[in-house]
């Protein structure tokens, strides 16, 4: 500490504690440092705030200043903030103002706040109609962690400040996500290991972009939605919770537009509840509300809502508009689902002139398909059969519940006015395949009846067809060009 310090001609410490009455020089972090700064010969005082976000005001900014001039600060002298995010954005904010401008340090004592909050040179103060409305960014001369200071915070605070370091995970680590994912064990186990990692990934966003003018929006993943529940809880969920919350939410909003695979979404869920965190929007609260006051954010800052949304773990892309959230609440949306549906003599895929049209069986070319919707974000639904009539049947059922179908029908194909007439009135996208080029083949296969009321017709690519079919409705269905 002495020796980190060694540049610093005067130091002021100050840490937020439960006052219940002592004097500052019984609370032993600020004990010992005064100590260890002294023992360098460095002069020092403390000044003690009380804990929690209602100290982050204007009133003990001022008071601050008024504890620096008392003494003599002077433009030389520093602030050294000890304690969690408040103590660091008021040690920060009332440096950043006094005289102009002082130098100060940052010994963040929570895990928020050395994985979040004492990076990036943003400090301020709430005022009575917002969080952080005051500030400036002044990065601190230096940062400095010591994970042992981990061991006197209460768990709930452990807890929370965790949702930041998956976050970091996310952004931009996927080793150290995967290291949240294995619990707390393996956490407290490796803090000097995790604690870097999370502040690396963060560094290396800040450096790129200081003053947030593009790509520094990935840090917002979990809080757009996160702060708006926060705040809908009157601040009874912690940062940590709501950002957990938020960033589950949020990532069903990229499955549902279709930039991340389906089960991202659960995924985060698990490893967020794995280590205690809530990851549903609470019960009590519903999706108008949510919405109402993620505009009012929006309104002041009199731009439009641009969410930070994951494509996978290590990736986060920002500045997407997402207009329809209902996708957040309740588990998640309701899967698309699509019918492949084969007509006749497909029920012999393997045997049947492989040459032309394979070795695979109808099976096997189901469960491939079945296995490419789950990362298509769609249920696949199969059914053959050889009959027109059950064909026909089966197109009109799936009114009730597809959203598309993906229909090969074989040699009615090129016969059946009663199919092309089903297709045409059932109002689906239907896409027609065929695993052989029937356009290279004989010239009855040529002929399609079915082909004019279908959306398109993919053919020639064996049971690849089927796949690039879903695929393409994967794309209509979310609204993709
Ligand atoms: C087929 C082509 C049709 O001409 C033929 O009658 C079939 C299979 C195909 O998938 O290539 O039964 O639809």
């Amino acid at each position: 500490m002495a020796q980190e310090n060694a540049v610093l001609p005067d130091a002021l410490c100050w840490h937020e504690f439960s006052w219940d009455g002592p004097e500052c020089q019984s609370f032993p972090g600020t004990v010992h440092m005064d100590k260890s700064l002294r023992s360098e010969g460095y002069s020092t005082f403390s000044v003690i705030i009380s804990p929690g976000e209602t100290s982050k005001t204007v009133a003990t900014i001022s008071h601050l200043w008024g504890e620096f001039l008392a003494p003599g600060m002077e433009r030389r002298s520093t602030v050294v903030a000890l304690g969690g995010g408040v103590v660091g954005d008021l040690a920060g904010f009332a440096a950043a103002t006094y005289m102009r401008g002082i130098p100060w340090v940052n010994v963040p004592t929570s895990l928020v706040a050395m994985a979040d909050a004492s990076l990036g040179g943003k400090t301020g103060a709430d005022l009575p109609q917002g969080k952080n409305l005051v500030g400036a960014f002044h990065a601190p001369k230096m940062v400095l962690t010591d994970p042992s200071t981990l061991r006197t915070l209460p768990r709930a605070e452990m807890v929370s400040g965790i949702a930041e370091v998956i976050k970091a995970g996310i952004i931009g680590d996927p080793e150290l996500y995967k290291a949240c994912t294995q619990g707390w064990e393996r956490i407290e186990a490796d803090w000097d290991e995790i604690i870097p990692r999370a502040m690396s990934v963060k560094i290396e966003i800040i450096e790129a972009d200081p003053f947030e003018e593009g790509i520094r929006a990935v840090l917002n993943l979990g809080h757009t939605i996160g702060h708006a529940v926060e705040r809908l809880s009157n601040y009874q969920l912690r940062h940590g919770e709501a950002v957990a919350i938020g960033m589950v939410a949020e990532a069903r909003l990229a499955e549902k537009i279709g930039i991340a695979q389906h089960g991202l979404a659960n995924e985060i869920k698990d490893a967020c509840t794995r280590l205690g965190l809530p990851a549903e929007v609470p019960a009590e609260m519903n999706l108008e509300e949510i919405q109402e006051m993620i505009k009012v954010d929006k309104k002041r800052s009199s731009a439009k809502v641009k969410y930070a949304l994951p494509v996978r773990i290590g990736e986060v892309r920002p500045g997407y508009e997402v207009s329809d959230i209902e996708a957040i609440l309740n588990g998640g949306f309701d899967m698309s689902i699509i019918l492949v549906l084969h007509g006749p003599n497909l029920n012999l895929l393997g045997q049947r002139e492989p040459e032309v049209y394979g070795n695979l069986t109808l099976d096997e070319l189901d469960s491939r398909l079945k296995e490419a919707s789950e990362q298509l974000g769609l249920e696949v639904r199969t059914f053959q059969s050889n009959g027109e009539g059950a064909l026909i049947d089966a197109l009109h059922e799936a009114q009730e519940w597809a959203s598309g179908v993906v229909f090969n029908p074989g040699g009615y194909t090129h016969t059946s006015v009663a199919l092309r007439d089903a297709v045409a009135s059932i109002g689906l996208p239907v896409i027609e395949v065929h695993l052989s080029h029937v356009d290279a083949r004989e010239d009855f296969r040529r002929r399609s009846l079915i082909s004019p009321v279908c959306v398109g017709k993919i053919s020639g690519f064996g049971w690849r067809s089927y796949l690039l079919a879903l695929r393409e409705l994967a794309w209509q269905i979310k609204g993709e060009v």
